[in-house]
């Protein structure tokens, strides 16, 4: 397959980890389409080989309509990232069911039908599925009950696809870094966020993993910040 002829598209592209694996594909020949609720926002939209969709995770509908773009511009993919998460403290007194919906249809239930709408495009023997869980698919943490059961949710859902794909020799990885600084951590001071990762250390890896040769797959990549669990 010729280098520019790859094709990717990118959920949560537009801001922090998935707007650094975005550019880094950019930057290595892919054509990427970015999705987001506002993709216009990322950086790079202007790039001649990037296309942005402004979707959201959580409609189904938007997912199959988005889907269906990209295949008349680009027939077949060659990676499905899916990025798009948000996460924030939810003590156990004061859970909310609105709380547990947000979090559970953008973390959960976007991945889920993202990959169902995209799926039939990805390119058998070739493509992968890349989904930007967390430590926090690994690992509980105090305060962050919600958000941890959303990524052990991604967490099973990802493992059973892979093994439902394989047949398709489509590979699936999940990616569960540690603390990153990204603005879905503006609110911390920069002393709070010393020990983070940048989110171009986490897009570095993602992207060699994504671009392994097709009898190789990174099936788990657990990258932890080195002071250890943040
Ligand atoms: N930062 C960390 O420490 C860390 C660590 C481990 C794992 N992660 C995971 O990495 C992923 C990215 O996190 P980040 O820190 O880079 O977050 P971020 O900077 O807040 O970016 C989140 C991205 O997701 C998109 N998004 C959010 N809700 C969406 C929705 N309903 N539909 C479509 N797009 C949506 C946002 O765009 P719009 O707002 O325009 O929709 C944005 O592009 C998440 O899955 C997160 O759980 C982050």
């Amino acid at each position: 397959m010729n280098r520019h002829d790859r094709v990717a598209v990118v959920t949560g592209g537009s801001l922090g980890i998935g707007a650094e694996i975005s550019t880094q594909l950019l930057d290595d020949g892919w054509t990427v389409h970015v999705l987001a609720r506002n993709a216009g926002a990322y950086a790079n939209a202007g790039h001649r080989s990037c296309r942005t969709h402004d979707v959201d995770v959580r409609d189904s509908r938007a997912l199959k309509a988005a889907a269906d773009d990209v295949a008349a511009s680009a027939g077949q993919l060659d990676a499905l990232i899916l990025c798009a998460g948000i996460g924030y403290p939810t003590p156990l007194s004061s859970v909310t069911r609105d709380q547990y919906d947000e979090l559970f249809e953008t973390n959960v239930a976007g991945a889920v039908f993202t990959a169902q709408a995209f799926a039939p495009l990805l390119r058998d023997g070739q493509a992968v599925i890349t989904v930007i869980s967390s430590i926090a698919g690994r690992r509980g943490f105090a305060d962050w009950s919600l958000y941890c059961a959303s990524k052990h949710g991604l967490e099973g859902f990802t493992a059973s696809i892979r093994d439902e794909l394989r047949p398709r020799r489509i590979r699936v990885t999940s990616i569960q870094p540690g603390s990153v600084d990204t603005p879905s951590y503006d609110h911390l001071s920069a002393e709070e966020k010393a020990e983070f990762m940048e989110p171009a250390t986490v897009a570095a890896l993602t992207v060699q993993a994504i671009q392994l040769p097709p009898e190789a797959v990174v099936e788990v990549l657990f990258l932890n910040n080195a002071v250890g669990d943040l």
